[in-house]
């Protein structure tokens, strides 16, 4: 595995792998990798001839009171984890990706405001931004992404079209823990209690696929039975539960053919996400 961390340097490299007709597979990160980002290398491996990953903490998708100075870093290990998977792995520093004040930002309109957006003003703009930059660098014939951050693989795939960038989205499952919690980063930040309180997210989510199963459509009614049964662990605090169209993620009130269900909720200091598509068998 190649380490580059200069941005001329990888175009070079992609340039010529391109010359030798090599197709691209590329992973975007923060780093901090579990198997959910591990996923995603194995697949893209599968699919291309090569496979770049980046490692880049991304402070245009933090606001300014969250957490880009303490979110986890271990280069280390994420070096070690990826040593076989992947063949190239970019990680530029701050300065190498913004060398200059940028006064270019894309703004995924609608789909950004929604949901997460509604708490996380500019995030999705600072994520579809960075994005579209390391689409210019890597120049992907693939690129990879977890169903995790739904409302992310959502935007990303509008950004994508509409600026007509050739890489081909691919979003992949949620990979979670024995006890169903979505893997992510973040979950370091949680204590051994929060961790098994936080299996109430995942919980919530099957209950809702059940009650689907047995007939139910009315979302309100899906909805404030999920309040209900969150509400009852103490260390959580529910930030929203909405059940939306999987494009357009605006409000639907009644599950026709299918749906998706994500939840925002807080348990004790750390903000969770995950979500489910609920289906109409
Ligand atoms: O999902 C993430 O880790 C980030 O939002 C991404 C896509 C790498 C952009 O910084």
């Amino acid at each position: 595995m190649k380490i580059v961390k200069s941005i001329s340097v990888l175009r070079k490299v992609v340039c010529s792998l391109k010359r030798r007709g090599k197709t691209i597979g590329f992973v975007p990160t923060m780093g901090f990798l579990h198997e959910g980002h591990l996923s995603l290398v194995r697949r893209a491996k599968k699919e291309n001839d090569v496979v770049v990953v980046s490692i880049y903490i991304n402070p245009a998708q933090f606001g300014p009171k969250e957490d880009f100075k303490n979110y986890p870093r271990d280069l280390r290990r994420d070096t070690r984890l990826l040593r076989g998977l992947c063949d190239l792995l970019f990680i530029p520093s701050v300065k190498e990706m913004v060398a200059q004040e940028s006064r270019t930002f894309i703004e995924v309109r609608r789909l950004s405001d929604l949901l997460c957006g509604r708490t996380r003003k500019g995030h999705f703009s600072g994520v579809a931004t960075v994005v579209a930059k390391l689409f210019n660098i890597v120049a992907p014939d693939a690129a990879y992404f977890g169903q995790k951050d739904a409302q992310q693989a959502v935007v990303l795939e509008q950004m994508a079209a509409d600026l007509n960038f050739s890489a081909k989205m691919v979003v992949m499952p949620v990979v979670r823990e024995k006890n169903g919690l979505a893997m992510s980063s973040r979950n370091v930040y949680l204590s051994d209690k929060e961790k098994a309180e936080a299996v109430v997210l995942f919980q919530a989510l099957k209950s809702a696929e059940h009650m689907v199963a047995a007939g139910s459509r009315d979302t309100k009614k899906i909805i404030r039975t999920l309040y209900d049964f969150i509400s009852r662990t103490p260390s959580a605090r529910i930030d929203y539960i909405e059940i939306v169209d999987k494009k357009t993620l605006e409000s639907v009130s009644t599950i026709k053919r299918e749906a998706l269900l994500l939840l925002a909720v807080h348990v004790g200091s750390t903000r969770l996400i995950d979500n489910t598509i609920l289906k109409v068998k």
